[in-house]
């Protein structure tokens, strides 16, 4: 009924083996279900009445038996109905899925309380993972929720305050690499291969994405069952978009809905293996040695699921683009100032792409369009007080803020 599949060569694994990647030929796995079967258990669940959240969807999920699983209440975020950015960049009807919802500030914490789950079903005691911040921090706060031991690897100097904060305080064991996100990455597969009793949380498990297609589904949910024309990704290891992709077309197999959204995804300029080999025509990525970008994020340059993700972007008609860290910024500011939305800088990456591809004219206007926003603004405070305004410094006297306002008491008091 369920099994994982190798993407490549179709070999199949149950589901209660640990397995990263396909032992035959290496290339990643995913999860793949009886969809007959799923559309004749809908009929009888219980699932519409249920409170808009990850688990809404068990009937979609890998999952033996639901009393364990391992919840902070993820998902059932919010679409927002982004009129006044919508009207400034140009789009009729623009959305806004804003991921920072979540428990632990993104959208990791979907992937995760599946992840774990299957880690307290496999009767694993120890979780791992490589992150640049927000896999470790809600990896952190599962492992915590479920009494698991948890180990982090993390570029040193790489990650936000936050994230890193959020981390520590659940109580994983932290660990700096001198080196960059795909090294670590490198680092934690090879010890999780070696030491079997470590299980390895990282999107190349495909029960994450399985967490993470929920994305997808609550989307068709919140309009009424009708896709957008479009939805924007930031990209990293590519893993949320191919998770994104993946709900959609279970949504469409099992008869939810007709129609199929583009799938679009945005890279910094200077960690864009995706992009490049989608605005190129290749079938394959050339991983970029040291990415750099603002978005520390997305700061990847070999992605995991590349193949997933060109796969997902090829398949549904989409596009990739690029932004630069300036464009990043600059759409964090009007994100915040249109909508009210704070989002971190790697978030923001889908709205500098929106702005682009309309500039360009790739998205049309009357195209609707759902950007996901992926984690929150507080992640990452430094960059905001270190790249915009500086807050005003007067004496304590109401004289000078009268001043500096460039008005009168009498104005002020009246
Ligand atoms: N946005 C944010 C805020 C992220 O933290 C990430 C990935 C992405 C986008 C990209 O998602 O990797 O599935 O393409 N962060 C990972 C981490 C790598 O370690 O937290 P992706």
């Amino acid at each position: 009924m369920v099994s994982q599949v190798c993407i490549s060569c179709g070999r199949e694994y149950s589901v209660d083996e640990i397995v990263y990647s396909c032992r035959k030929c290496g290339d990643i796995l995913e999860i793949r279900y009886d969809y007959a079967l799923i559309r004749e258990r809908l009929g009888k669940s219980d699932w519409k009445s249920l409170p808009l959240s990850v688990w809404r969807y068990k009937d979609f999920m890998p999952i033996h038996n639901l009393l364990n699983v391992v919840s902070l209440n993820e998902g059932g975020t919010k679409l927002h109905h982004c009129r006044r950015l919508g009207k400034a960049l140009g789009i009729k009807n623009l959305y806004v899925k804003n991921e920072g919802e979540n428990p632990t500030g993104s959208f990791k914490d979907r992937g995760m309380t599946v992840g774990v789950t299957k880690a307290v079903e496999l009767g694993t005691k120890i979780v791992a993972c490589a992150s640049t911040g927000n896999t470790s921090a809600s990896l952190a706060a599962y492992a915590a929720k479920a009494g698991l031991s948890c180990v982090i690897l993390i570029p040193s100097g790489g990650v936000a305050f936050g994230k890193l904060a959020q981390a520590i305080i659940y109580g994983a064991k932290v660990i700096q690499i001198r080196g960059n996100f795909d090294q670590a990455l490198q680092m934690v597969l090879k010890l999780s291969e070696e030491h079997r009793e470590i299980y390895l949380l990282n999107s190349i498990n495909p029960y994450r994405l399985e967490g993470q297609k929920t994305i997808a589904f609550e989307i068709c949910e919140q309009m009424n069952m009708t896709p957008p024309d479009r939805v924007i990704v930031p990209v990293g290891n590519a893993g949320n978009i191919s998770a994104i992709w993946k709900g959609f077309t279970e949504f469409n197999k099992t008869g939810l809905i007709e129609k199929l959204p583009k799938m679009t995804g945005i890279q910094a300029e200077g960690a864009a293996p995706i992009a490049r080999a989608i605005k190129n025509g290749k079938d394959t990525i050339t991983p970029v040695e040291k990415p750099e970008t603002v978005a520390s994020a997305i700061r990847i340059g070999a992605p995991v699921s590349w193949k997933k993700a060109l796969t997902a972007i090829k398949v549904s008609g989409g596009t990739a683009e690029t932004v630069t860290d300036r464009e990043i910024l600059e759409a964090q500011k009007i994100l915040a100032r249109y909508e009210g939305l704070f989002v971190e800088p790697a978030s923001a990456s889908s709205i500098a792409g929106l702005k682009k591809l309309v500039e360009n004219g790739e998205v049309g206007k009357d195209e609707v369009v759902v950007c996901v926003t992926t984690g929150h603004g507080l992640k990452d405070p430094d960059i905001v007080v270190k790249m915009f305004e500086k807050p005003y410094e007067v004496d304590a006297e109401i004289s000078a803020i009268e001043k500096l306002l460039g008005c009168a008491s009498k104005d002020i008091i009246a």
